[in-house]
């Protein structure tokens, strides 16, 4: 039985007072929950704040990123262990965003996702294909070489602290969701090839979600698919409500 997880990606959105007030306006709106994991990834200024704010909470935060070093000369960079140290359990790794705009790599995907769980943080990989690739019919194949370079050398304990995200980069922030069959169908390829590259009982465990264009409207039947765990949820996890419906998405 894997706990799904429903996890919202702030983005480049909410200084502090928005991301407080949005803690606030959800917190009452999913206090009832139970057998769901929230994560929410605030931006680094604000984790501080809105960690305090949860106080105790369930509700986990997740950095959206972090550096490979833990310490250094290294001016602008987040390391895994000043996330933790922010009271974050989770850290976003190799969000297409990233890999688009600020050039990551499998390689640095990899360094990042081991300093990430070296220091004790979920981390929650980031993989999918674009509409050229989908178009040239080669998702299978970038989800296999995201998969493999990415997850280079980390022991099937280590793979106890990943959850993997298929984020279809034509779905995110288009409007355009994967169908949930064409959700399933790579979520289950990806949990085939873990199953390959580490073993059985990681395959069976691990949480994969979906992520683009997840909205009220589209994560209970996305959600229905037997290998869809959870989703990673952007511009309608910015506001209490849409989010919260998300959360709820059983009722
Ligand atoms: P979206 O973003 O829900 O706005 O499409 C998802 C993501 O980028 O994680």
């Amino acid at each position: 039985m894997r706990i799904p997880v429903i996890a919202g990606n702030w983005k480049l959105y909410k200084k502090t007072a928005e991301a407080l007030r949005l803690v606030q306006d959800l917190s009452p709106l999913v206090a009832d929950v139970q057998g769901v994991e929230i994560i929410l990834a605030p931006s680094f200024t604000v984790l501080g704040p809105v960690r305090s704010l949860l106080n105790d909470s369930p509700i986990a935060i997740a950095g959206q990123d972090c550096f490979w070093e833990e310490e250094g000369a290294y001016t602008g960079e987040v390391s895994p262990g000043m996330l933790v140290d922010a009271g974050c359990s989770h850290v976003i790794i190799g969000h297409s965003e990233r890999r688009h705009y600020f050039a990551e790599t499998d390689e640095t995907v990899n360094k990042k996702i081991r300093a990430a769980i070296q220091a004790g943080l979920f981390t929650i990989v980031c993989i999918g294909e674009t509409l050229q690739e989908r178009e040239r019919n080669e998702t299978f194949d970038v989800l296999e070489r995201q998969i493999k370079a990415g997850l280079t050398d980390l022991s099937d304990d280590e793979m106890k602290k990943v959850l993997l995200a298929y984020e279809p980069v034509w779905a995110i922030g288009t409007g355009k969701t994967a169908t949930d069959e064409q959700a399933q169908e790579a979520h289950a390829f990806i949990r085939r090839l873990v199953a390959e590259c580490f073993s059985d009982s990681c395959a069976d465990g691990l949480r994969i979600l979906y992520g683009g264009s997840v909205k009220p409207d589209n994560i209970r039947s996305l959600m229905s698919q037997p290998d869809v765990d959870g989703a990673l949820v952007g511009g309608a996890s910015l506001t209490a409500e849409s989010f919260a419906a998300i959360i709820h998405y059983q009722k």
